[in-house]
Order: C-alpha cells, then structure tokens, then sequence
C-alpha cells in the first residue's frame, strides 16, 4: 500500500516507537504515586512537557496533556458553558471537533457565529471584527484547515481579538510540523495539538494554556494535570508525543522542503499527463504536501475506491468525511460547486513517500482517468 493521506494520520516515527517502547517496559510507576517507581514516571512526563514547551516557545506550566486533539478542543469549547459571556465565534471550516460541539452547547446558552470563508478558505480579520457582540467571550479560529491545508492570517485574527480583550484559541491540529508555530510569535490564549498527526502515537494530544487563560476541567475526578485533567497520565504515550514534537520542529524546514519537492511532482506530471484538475486552497498561504485535487466529471468516492484497490490510499474530503458521498462542508464554504466539490481528492505526503511513489500515484490516476 502506497499511503498519501497522512492529513488523517500518519505512520508512527521510528524513533517514537523506540521511545514508547523503552518507556511501557521499563517505567510502569503511576506518575501520581510517591515512591521511586512513580518518581521516574514523573520525571518522565515533566522532560515530556519540557520538550514540547521549548518546541513551540512556551513554558511547561502551559502544556496540558489529554487524550486527543478532539479532546483539547471540547477542553476550551465546553468552559463556555461556565462563562459569563458566551457567545463564540468560529469560522464555517472548522473540524467537526469545534463546530459539533459548539451545536451541543446551545441549551448551555452558548451562541455562536461560524465566519464564512473566502474562495481559498480564508478567514477575514474585518469579518471578525464586523461579527464581535458584547457578550462575546472566544474566538475560535483554526490556523490550518484539514481539507485543503489553507493557513489562516493568525496574527491579524489574534490582533483583533486582543484589541477587543477576547480570548482566543486556535485548533493547530494540522499546524505543528508543517508550518512554523510559535507561543511568542502568536499571542494565542490557547493551541489544541495531536500526536498523530506528527508521526506520534494515536489517542494522545495536548492544550497549550497561556498563563492566566481560564479553563475548567472537562475530565473530573484525581488531580492530574494541576487538576486541569483529570485521569491517570498515559506516560509512554506522552513520552512519544514529546518525541514526535521535538522531531516536527527540529526537523521542520527538511519536512517542509521534501513535501514542497513532492508537491511540485505531483504537480508537474499531473500537467504532463493532461489531467483536467483544478486545485483547491490558497495558491501561497498553505501547507506543503496537502493537495486539495477536484477531477472534472468523476465522482471522488469511485476514484478513491479504484485507488484503493491499486493499493493508493488516499481520501476524498476530510477523513471524518470518507466513506460518505455528501459534499464537503469546507469546500461549500469556500463557494465550490457540488459538481466539483464531490469530484475532490484529498492527496497528503508525509516523510516516508518518495517521488517514484508520487509518479506511480499520478499515473494511476492517469489510467483511471483516460481508460
Ligand atoms: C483540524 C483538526 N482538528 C482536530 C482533529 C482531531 O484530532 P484527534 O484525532 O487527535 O482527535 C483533526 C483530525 O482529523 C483535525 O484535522
């Protein structure tokens, strides 16, 4: 199987799993308990959140970890219920993991206004500002969409909502590892992150907290996480996260490079091959390597299925979205046709693809096209 849908996960770094595996075998103590045993785990979890603070130019005490991306954004969405002020803004591309739970939290008296996007899926600081009400009190804006890699304006969205005192979050699920991420650069109050996203272990994430941003625990019960968690810590789990966030931001630039390089190859020969395709997603302000593809009269869900029996995987839409024929809601949002929107591949490189692999991927799909 050729793999080129590393948006939805991607395959664990080696290095990670040699991390995880050290940790699960030689350090099993509860990080809660007092003797040695828990000592070291403890020690284990604060390297961890230390390792991930210098990444993104934060300081320990501002890493939550949880048990998912998902996780840390119901975290920050659902402390609105406990607010004084609790009418949110968002945009009408966010994962299902914002705007689903903003929907649950209507009877808890919470509003919201999902900001519509323009044709590249951007955000408009001036929208923002036009849709502040007095009893806004969060802003909820991803910095990367999951679709079609497009990259948010964070510094002018995050300048509005500081001029107006707002507290704002940002779901960087997409962000880490693909584009440089900084806690000093982006005056952001909080940051939601997945491991799997970065070569890191499934079911771990964490929330970035800046000092002196509220929060009320989501999970109750033991006092975890400054009592912000709630759970016993999944320490080799974390061990990995803090591993595979070292790896994304030390090693940010060479990733970077070898995505763009796959990009334009994929680009190139899909030109070379005359394929009918239209890109989707801001032509500059984008992540390498995610490649938003709409194919003039075909239907993504066949072309997924013929790829998939060739041993492509690839998906079509968001992988929350796959499986089903209904038009992306992200794309819609950008103003897409239905016709070009259910044509829509999304095609995603990691680290692990090579550009023989990208040119075996095009004339699949060239094959499939051409007959
Ligand atoms: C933008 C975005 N937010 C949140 C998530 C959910 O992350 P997790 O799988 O860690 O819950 C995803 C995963 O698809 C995502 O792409």
């Amino acid at each position: 199987m050729l793999y080129f849908d590393h948006s939805a996960t991607t395959p664990i770094h080696p290095d990670v799993l040699a991390k995880i595996q050290s940790v699960s075998q030689d350090h099993f103590g509860n990080p809660s308990s007092i003797h040695s045993s828990g000592r070291k785990s403890r020690a284990i979890l604060e390297s961890a959140r230390r390792t991930i603070a210098e990444s993104i130019h934060a300081e320990s005490s501002e890493i939550v970890f949880t048990g998912s991306g998902t996780e840390a954004n119901n975290a920050v969405l659902w402390s609105m219920a406990q607010r004084e002020k609790r009418h949110v803004i968002t945009s009408m591309v966010e994962h299902p993991a914002v705007l689903k739970v903003l929907q649950k939290l209507e009877p808890f008296g919470v509003t919201f206004t999902a900001l519509s996007v323009d044709s590249h899926g951007l955000v408009d600081p001036k929208e923002l500002e036009k849709a502040i009400q007095p009893d806004t009190g969060l802003i909820s804006i991803m910095m990367v969409n999951n679709e079609v890699g497009t990259i948010n304006p964070m510094a002018s969205l995050v300048k509005v909502a500081q001029s107006k005192g707002i507290p704002f979050h940002s779901d960087t699920v997409q962000a880490l590892g693909k584009t440089p991420l900084s806690a000093k650069a982006i005056h952001a109050d909080y940051f939601s992150f997945s491991a799997h996203k970065l070569y890191g272990p499934k079911g771990v994430g964490f929330l970035f907290k800046r000092k002196g941003a509220s929060l009320n625990p989501l999970i109750l019960g033991g006092s975890q996480e400054s009592n912000l968690r709630a759970g016993t810590e999944n320490v080799p789990g974390i061990a990995g996260l803090a591993e595979a966030v070292r790896l994304a931001t030390a090693r940010l630039e060479n990733r970077r490079n070898h995505l763009s390089e796959l990009e334009s190859i994929f680009k190139s020969e899909m030109a070379t091959d005359n394929i009918d395709v239209v890109y989707n997603g801001h032509p500059d302000y984008r992540v390498p390597g995610v490649i938003s593809a709409s194919f003039q009269g075909q239907r993504s869900d066949i072309l997924l299925a013929k790829l998939d029996r060739q041993g492509f995987a690839v998906s079509s839409g968001s992988a929350c979205g796959s499986g089903s024929v209904e038009p992306s809601p992200v794309l819609a949002a950008m103003g897409i046709s239905e016709a070009q929107n259910i044509s829509t591949l999304r095609i995603s490189f990691g680290r692990g693809n090579s550009s023989q692999e990208v040119k075996k991927l095009v004339s699949a799909i060239s094959n499939i096209i051409h007959g």
